[in-house]
């Protein structure tokens, strides 16, 4: 299997490559060697690799930022989809590109499946949702994964946020009226592979953790687990605050859990997340 995986240096791409299976090769390009933005970039780098499968791990994903850069966040993460679909179909791989439960307005109260009505609250949504639409006109076989609430060994993230900010603060307020399923980098990396090792059918996936919690659930668990490994001395004391106290620039969905039906009938299992969180944290 040769894979072209683009967005190569981030929390998705650097835990795909360290899981790729034996026998597979892989030609990883980080934003500076392939701007998936750039049709005739993508058009060289799929014509001369000619990959049996694309993976895009490539996004624009400053939610807030996106709100005052529009057409930075569309060129990535629609144009971007856009033109590796093109160029996916022709040389006739697969694509495997990536979205978010930032598609959904939150206005639900039962995890969302794949057929449910999108409607995003923020630019990033927006233009996320532009790139699957774009994706599923072009290449219909194409697999689109939605995923939540990622975190890693690698890059920013939540986790590694709540661990800095323990080592500085004796008290945190952390948002208690957002709902989701974190979701580990290596488990989504991992439910990749194994979608392109089942040869699935093209349309939507939603994989995210098994497990839902608020933000504020969130943080106390990564607390407790810091804490077991010696990470942090002693927990903070953590504030419950809700949206409306803590303002950012992009809205975001109330509650965005993501039900994995789906993915889960074809023997993918979805991310385990608690256990995710005692192995990285070991590694921060
Ligand atoms: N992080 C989350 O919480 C979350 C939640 C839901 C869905 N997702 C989706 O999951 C996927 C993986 O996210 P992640 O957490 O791994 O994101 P990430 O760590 O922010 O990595 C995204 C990567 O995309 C690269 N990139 C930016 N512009 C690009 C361009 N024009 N061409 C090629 N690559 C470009 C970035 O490179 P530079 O660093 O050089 O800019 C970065 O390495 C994305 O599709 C994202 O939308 C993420």
């Amino acid at each position: 299997m040769k894979i072209l995986l683009t967005g190569a240096n981030g929390q998705l791409g650097r835990c795909f490559q360290d899981r790729l299976p034996e026998g597979w090769q892989v030609r990883a390009l980080g934003s500076a060697e392939l701007d998936i933005g750039n049709k005739s970039q993508v058009e060289e780098a799929v014509l001369s690799w000619k990959p049996d499968a694309i993976v895009n791990a490539g996004a624009y994903t400053a939610v807030d930022k996106a709100e005052s850069e529009p057409e930075s966040a569309a060129r990535v993460n629609t144009l971007g989809p856009e033109n590796l679909a093109h160029a996916a179909r022709s040389v006739g791989a697969k694509l495997i590109h990536v979205s978010t439960d930032y598609v959904f307005d939150g206005k639900g109260t039962q995890p969302y499946r794949e057929t449910d009505t999108t409607n995003p609250l923020g630019v990033y949504g927006k233009t996320k949702l532009d790139g699957e639409n774009a994706v599923q006109a072009i290449l219909p076989e194409a697999a689109i994964i939605r995923t939540a609430w990622v975190f890693s060994e690698y890059g920013s993230n939540f986790v590694k946020t709540m661990v800095n900010l323990a080592e500085k603060r004796d008290e945190l307020g952390i948002v208690s009226d957002q709902r989701g399923c974190p979701t580990y980098a290596g488990d989504l990396a991992t439910a990749i592979i194994e979608l392109l090792q089942s040869n699935a059918q093209g349309g939507i996936y939603h994989f995210g953790g098994d497990r839902e919690v608020s933000w504020f659930e969130f943080a106390d668990k990564i607390f407790d687990v810091a804490v077991s490994q010696g990470r942090i001395e002693k927990k903070p004391t953590l504030n419950a605050v809700t949206t409306d106290q803590y303002p950012t620039p992009a809205r975001r969905p109330a509650y965005s859990v993501l039900a994995g039906e789906k993915i889960k009938s074809l023997g993918v299992q979805l991310s385990n997340w608690e256990a995710a969180l005692t192995e990285i944290i070991r590694k921060f």
